[in-house]
């Protein structure tokens, strides 16, 4: 549907402000290599360069790792504990209970209050599901806890908090060792289990992949462990040469690997080569983390609604939607609108494929959830700048995926399979087409041409708990 002039060349011009091509994609990629091996050098992290945390995990699963291990995984708006029984087959079966955390927890005072709350879980579920072990006193469980946030990590079962992102905010927990506070209010409740290995929800993801996955039936090796969710951040398998900063006294005996949580999230946080737009710079200010992960903020599944939602504030104050509506409401839009972080990315996926008539579906979904009357019009608009946000994201997210399959193609040059990226999260399982963008952008930054081989992406459904499981049947 065509729009009036004046509202067409607006839209064009935002368009092409979310817009990236092929070009780009293929020098962020170099860039983005440059800023890993700058990670893996520098002694202490930096605003400059990527994270490239050391996970302590110093080799992939076989898929014949056995046993029963709990997993606790805390990374974004829900907190799932499970129990895991792997089979040593490649198959696992799994228990597990999810919560929803609560606001005030997210934004508590003190950590204790955060901690004490997961402590509880554990036990709720324990109670559940495994009563038996709550009240043994030999034997404990080994727990793996998933902490899907920036952890300065020097140990399998140590790490402290670098700085929280994805909306929590406790101040206090800043630099306190996680392992050690979710094992002390497990300690107060007498609970019997013994948490041994802290991973990133990423490092979890590579694992449990791997562990799943068959090479003698898929014929790939998983390289990559990916979340784009909530938030985005990826992990690999590096070789102890290539990562200068882990020092020989830090290089577990007979390692000749570890998997790296890469925190991508904070891929160029100065900008030198992402694209920013002034609503991305809106955005950015009204998180809790202001100059820090901003290429999770152009890509995951907290930021896309909000982007959106900026972008149509701004339109609205330059008087060119919401005229009417603002005009029969006195001059003020629904507050809804008017409130950060109310549209969630599972709206714009809605939108994003929206064939209904004059996109009714859209007025409806946007009169449901914002309160926010439309016209036809600003449907129209609506879907297109949806359309350039999303599109950008996923164009985005392969940047990281090519340059980590480029940097490792040596590492499997013995070997024929192809390469599997295994990858969980809302937006990459659920947001239509996202997967295929992705695929078809790194098809254009073309990471193994010359090798003859192809690469996947598979979905590693509920990944981390299981990659925290077996991260702890690492532990003896
Ligand atoms: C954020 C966290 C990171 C996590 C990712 C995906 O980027 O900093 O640790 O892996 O979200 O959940």
């Amino acid at each position: 549907m065509s729009l009036p002039a004046k509202l067409e060349s607006i839209v064009s011009d935002i368009e092409s402000q979310f817009s990236i091509d092929d070009a780009y994609i293929v020098k962020a990629t170099k860039f983005f290599l440059s800023s890993m091996e700058a990670g893996l050098a520098a002694p202490s992290s930096s605003r400059e360069y990527m994270p490239m945390i050391p996970a302590y995990v110093t080799s992939i699963p076989t898929g014949k790792e056995k046993g029963l291990f709990l997993a606790a995984d805390l990374g974004g708006t829900n907190f799932r504990v499970c129990s895991i029984d792997l089979k040593g087959d490649h198959t696992f079966e799994l228990k597990q209970s999810k919560y929803r955390i609560p606001v005030e927890i997210m934004n508590a005072e003190e950590s204790e209050e955060l901690f004490s709350y997961l402590a509880k879980k554990v036990e709720s579920f324990l109670e559940e599901h495994h009563a038996d072990y709550h009240t043994k006193s030999k034997d404990h469980l080994k727990l793996g806890f998933t902490f899907s946030f920036p952890v300065n990590q020097t140990a399998l079962d140590q790490g402290t908090l670098i700085r929280w992102t994805k909306g929590f905010n406790i101040p206090d927990t800043v630099d306190r060792d996680v392992v050690e506070l979710l094992q002390a209010n497990l300690v107060i409740l007498g609970i019997n289990v013994k948490v041994v290995a802290l991973a990133n929800d990423t490092v979890g993801t590579l694992l449990s992949r791997a562990y799943v996955n068959d090479p003698a039936k898929t014929k790939s090796n998983t390289i990559i462990g990916a979340i784009f969710g909530t938030g985005t951040n990826g992990a690999y398998y590096e070789t102890i040469e290539n990562i200068p900063k882990l020092t020989a006294d830090k290089v577990p005996e007979g390692a000749k690997g570890m998997v790296i949580n890469t925190e991508w999230g904070s891929f160029d946080n100065t900008l030198s080569i992402l694209p920013n737009t002034k609503w991305d710079v809106t955005v950015d200010k009204e998180t809790a983390n202001p100059g820090y992960h901003l290429f999770e903020k152009r890509i995951s599944g907290m930021f896309l609604g909000e982007i959106l939602r900026v972008v149509l504030i701004d339109l609205f104050e330059q008087g060119h939607i919401f005229v009417d509506l603002a005009a029969e409401r006195g001059g003020s839009l629904p507050h809804r609108v008017k409130e950060p972080w109310q549209l969630d990315a599972e709206i714009l996926s809605y939108i994003e494929i929206d064939d209904s008539t004059d996109l009714q579906m859209s007025g409806l979904i946007m009169q449901n959830v914002l309160r926010l009357p439309t016209t036809k019009e600003e449907r129209v608009l609506i879907q297109r700048i949806t359309r350039a946000i999303s599109h950008r994201a996923a164009y985005l997210s392969a940047i990281p995926l090519a340059a980590i399959a480029s940097k490792v193609k040596d590492q499997y040059k013995d070997d024929d399979r192809d390469f599997e990226f295994g990858c969980d999260g809302s937006v990459v399982e659920f947001y239509p087409c996202f997967r295929d963008t992705i695929l078809k952008a790194v098809a254009a930054i073309d990471p193994l041409k010359g090798t003859g081989k192809k690469i996947h992406l598979r979905i590693a459904k509920d990944g981390s708990g299981v990659g925290a499981a077996l991260a702890a049947s690492t532990v003896a």
